[in-house]
């Protein structure tokens, strides 16, 4: 055991150099609590404040579809390239190894299947289940325009008020219902509605014009989902135009795991995301990657 004067002699107070005392680099945040830094900061990566999200959440509406059909054996082995995954608690409980230690976006809102309307959804997870998970944030689904737009808006306030007693972020996902026009219009409608009552951060869409405008008017960081799969290079092109404009990333599902070298693609996306890497760099990786994966 050290003597006690010892122990007294070794310290150093480091007078001359000032405490450090950073700012957090995401949008909006810094008013939030430590844990609720912490998580989002195991959701973006902390080097470059993006984040690659792994979307695998779609059977929660739709069923098995298509690349999800068994995700023990398509997903599990994408999880070392993805920064957080995003997926219901029962595909997490089931089938995801305890052992992946990044962040999980536990999808939190559900209730419709795609034979019914959609925007009919409740609150699908008790937070306590979601503290029991250790996830790093609760997703809602939020249908601005729906035809139960008040409900899916409660349902998220509702997720954020019991979010904000234990530090757990909640992510708004904005859903565009098929007869709605997906512009930057919409989008600014959506993702700052979200944000304005509480959401954390904002999943949207890329929009082909005036995308700019969508991030700039949102107080918070806004991820894209990837939407319908898309020739690889052309889903690396929407990934780079939304960082490029004020995107902190991606929530991709289908342009990763429909993808014909999923692994390949997804470190691709990674190339684009975190590295500022051009679409055309990064396909040049993804078909390395996938000629090699043969
Ligand atoms: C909808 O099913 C989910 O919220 C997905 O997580 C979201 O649409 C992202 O997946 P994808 O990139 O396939 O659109």
């Amino acid at each position: 055991m050290a003597e006690k004067e010892s122990v007294q002699d070794t310290h150093n107070y480091y007078v001359d150099i000032p405490m450090n005392s950073e700012i957090f680099q995401l949008r909006g945040s810094n008013a939030l609590e430590w844990g609720f830094k912490n998580r989002l900061s195991n959701i973006f990566h902390p080097a470059t404040g993006r984040t690659v999200m792994l979307a695998i959440d779609h059977g929660y509406f739709l069923g098995p579809t298509a690349g999800l059909e068994r995700v023990d054996l398509t997903i599990v082995p994408l999880l070392p390239h993805a920064d957080t995954l995003m997926c219901t608690r029962g595909i997490l409980r089931s089938t995801i190894p305890p052992t992946f230690t990044k962040g999980i976006v536990l999808r939190s809102s559900g209730g419709p299947s795609i034979l019914k309307e959609l925007s009919d959804e409740e609150i699908a997870v008790d937070v306590e289940d979601a503290i029991r998970l250790n996830v790093a944030a609760m997703a809602v689904q939020v249908f601005i325009g729906g035809e139960h737009e008040t409900k899916s808006v409660h349902n998220m306030t509702r997720l954020v008020d019991v979010g904000n007693r234990y530090g757990i972020p909640v992510l708004g996902v904005t859903a565009v219902g098929k007869d709605m026009v997906r512009d930057a219009k919409y989008m600014r409608l959506a993702t700052r509605i979200c944000a304005e009552l509480g959401a954390a951060y904002v999943k949207t869409y890329y929009v082909d014009e005036e995308f700019d405008t969508v991030t700039a008017s949102c107080p918070v960081p806004i991820v894209i989902a990837g939407g319908k799969k898309l020739p690889e290079l052309d889903a690396l092109k929407m990934a780079g135009s939304a960082v490029q404009q004020g995107a902190a990333g991606v929530d991709m599902g289908r342009n990763i795991f429909q993808s014909e070298a999923p692994a390949a693609m997804i470190q691709a996306v990674r190339k684009v995301v975190h590295d500022n890497a051009t679409p055309e760099e990064a396909y040049d990786v993804y078909q390395t990657l996938r000629n090699k994966s043969k």
